[in-house]
């Protein structure tokens, strides 16, 4: 493309005059226009904003040939050419683009930021500049004739993509993006037909979330209601191939109770984490104005299913409560970032926004609007980590994580320390994910682990998650580790005894063999090893020999080997909603379909 923009930064860009332009217009001039946004539908000029004293600043186009094309994608600024054809824009040197159209509302230069590219689009744009310098600038949509409507419509992107489409939330950044679709943030340009069941209307949306395992934990509450954490945290999202939740949820003024059914059994809906979520997403939707308000008065059904053992202690909230608040989001056509609506539900739930790794900031702010998640390195960053989850208890847990850090904020001194040291925790962890630097972040991991078990045990009374079973997978892990005479493997645990192991794949065929030498499965081995393929090769009697652990067969119960995934999609195919057309499970509580389903 024959574009040499001009790269110069807001601060370099020449001072505009604040003397009047022109005698003639003297007396009604309201100052400078200066540079003005070309997104569509967006009125955002130098002088209006400083008129209005607004903080905006507006960018040249970038330089960088594969970064002009993401931009030029998203904000897809076609120009109708003379002949009636659209023909894509391009760029002049004087063309801007705001800084309301980018993440956190400003341009970030590093391509893993969201902020890489503009993401945020005004809702209908519409082509509608039509000034004298527009015109010149091939900015505007001129008159436009029948015969030039339907030249343009035949050339146009036809209707939305096919329903088997899947859309990743956050869309990669680093691909290019369907003309048709503007913004990875902007729900409203997926296509989600309303049903109409017996002349009523039903809207709904079904989607999934994924599990997150964090390597540096989050541990204890600044604020309760809001559900503030005291220290910042990282995880890994895991493959929703292996481990996720899908949740549909749909609204209609047929309905006459908000009701909520978790894999085929009814629960309650109005606990305190749901009904504050609810409340969120209703408030951000008004604020927005993003769908009908008389959707509000409508009663909500949520069906929501996960493909995992959910009393696993396989972090099944935070999937579960990102999947609520996803799809509540993308039926209500919110915009922006809800990671902070996902933590009303569960504090680890926001960190299942997106994919890859994330880190939730823990914030500052008493209201908790900086307390956020947002992805540090997509999941493509690190293909080769992979992940062994060792069940060793699919019980429920004695001790909820809510009620556990509570006690250990109150009674533990230990944590104290803790708070003090994680911040630096935070900025190794990030350092050795950004270098793939596996001895490192295994050792992090490892730590942070030992720390959050060990704070638990300070608190009092004293709370146990790990099993003795949990304390022969670190020996194991270590011991391995030290044979190798570097890490090769790390654990970590959550508030319950499964190990979370991550390890490069190359690795997994042999840790996969000295799991079983030490844990034999008293079943077939096939049924022992889910998820990934885990390869064998046979366990280096070394190894085996200098490892002090008793055999304990059937002490872990299966192994799921998944590796980082993306974050929650939006599903649109009819057939993967949960409820039927009259708003009702379709499936029972052994996921078998129940005898009466209309819609398919
Ligand atoms: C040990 O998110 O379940 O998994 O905010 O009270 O719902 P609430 O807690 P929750 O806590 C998870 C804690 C953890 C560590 C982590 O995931 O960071």
């Amino acid at each position: 493309m024959e574009v040499k923009p001009d790269i110069k930064s807001e601060s370099e860009a020449p001072a505009v005059s604040s003397a009047p332009r022109s005698p003639r217009i003297h007396g009604r001039y309201k100052g400078p226009t200066g540079d003005f946004c070309c997104v569509p539908g967006c009125t955002n000029s130098r002088g209006k904003c400083n008129r209005m004293g607004k903080q905006v600043s507006f960018y040249t186009f970038p330089r960088d040939s594969k970064r002009l094309k993401m931009w030029l994608d998203r904000i897809r600024l076609d120009v109708l050419s003379e002949d009636g054809h659209l023909v894509p824009f391009t760029p002049k040197n004087h063309h801007r683009v705001c800084s309301e159209h980018f993440v956190g509302g400003k341009k970030v230069d590093h391509p893993n930021s969201e902020a890489y590219v503009p993401s945020e689009f005004p809702r209908n744009a519409v082509r509608k500049r039509t000034t004298k310098r527009s015109l010149e600038a091939g900015l505007a949509v001129q008159v436009v004739t029948k015969k030039q409507k339907k030249a343009t419509a035949e050339l146009a992107p036809k209707g939305r993509p096919p329903f088997s489409v899947k859309y990743r939330f956050p869309l990669p950044f680093l691909g290019p993006v369907p003309i048709v679709y503007s913004a990875p943030t902007d729900h409203t340009y997926i296509n989600l037909p309303s049903v109409m069941s017996q002349g009523v209307v039903m809207e709904t949306c079904t989607c999934t979330a994924p599990v997150n395992m964090a390597v540096i934990k989050y541990w204890g509450k600044r604020h309760k209601d809001l559900v503030l954490p005291l220290n910042s945290s990282i995880s890994a999202t895991l493959d929703q191939k292996q481990l996720r939740t899908k949740t549909t949820v749909a609204i209609s003024p047929s309905f006459e109770d908000d009701r909520l059914w978790l894999n085929g059994i009814e629960e309650r809906v109005d606990t305190v984490r749901i009904q504050n979520l609810l409340a969120e997403l209703r408030q951000r939707s008004i604020e927005q104005q993003s769908c009908p308000q008389e959707w509000f008065s409508w009663k909500l059904h949520v069906c929501s299913e996960n493909n995992f053992p959910t009393a696993a202690g396989l972090a099944s909230s935070a999937a579960g409560y990102a999947c609520l608040a996803f799809s509540l989001a993308v039926l209500y056509r919110l915009r922006g970032d809800i990671s902070d609506i996902a933590r009303r539900g569960s504090g680890s739930a926001c960190r299942s926004m997106y994919g890859g790794f994330v880190i939730w900031d823990k914030g500052t702010k008493a209201d908790g609007t900086d307390s956020i998640a947002r992805q540090l390195y997509p999941e493509t960053h690190w293909p080769e980590l992979h992940i062994l989850i060792l069940v060793v208890s699919d019980q429920k847990k004695h001790t909820c994580s809510t009620a556990g850090m509570e006690v250990t904020v109150e009674t533990s001194s230990l944590m104290k320390q803790r708070i003090r040291l994680v911040p630096d925790r935070i900025k190794e962890m990030t350092s050795a994910i950004e270098k793939r630097d596996f001895h490192k972040f295994a050792e992090l991991t490892m730590k942070d682990s030992n720390q959050l078990h060990a704070v638990c045990l300070d608190s009092y009374p004293p709370i146990s998650y790990m099993t003795d079973v949990s304390r022969q997978i670190v020996h194991m892990v270590h011991e391995y580790n030290k044979l190798k005479g570097q890490n090769k493997v790390a654990y970590t645990f959550d508030a319950g005894p499964n190990a979370c192991l991550y390890l490069i794949e190359e690795d997994v065929a042999e840790v996969v063999s000295l799991v079983t030498h030490f844990f034999p499965p008293i079943g077939p081995t096939e049924e022992f090893y889910t998820g990934l393929p885990t390869g064998s090769v046979a366990l280096d009697q070394v190894i085996a020999s200098q490892i002090n652990l008793p055999k304990q067969p059937g002490a872990i119960k299966y192994v799921i080997h998944t590796k980082p995934g993306p974050g929650p999609c939006v599903l649109t195919k009819k057939v993967d909603s949960l409820l039927d057309i009259s708003g009702h499970p379709k499936y029972d509580t052994r996921g078998e379909p129940k005898s009466v389903t209309t819609d398919q």
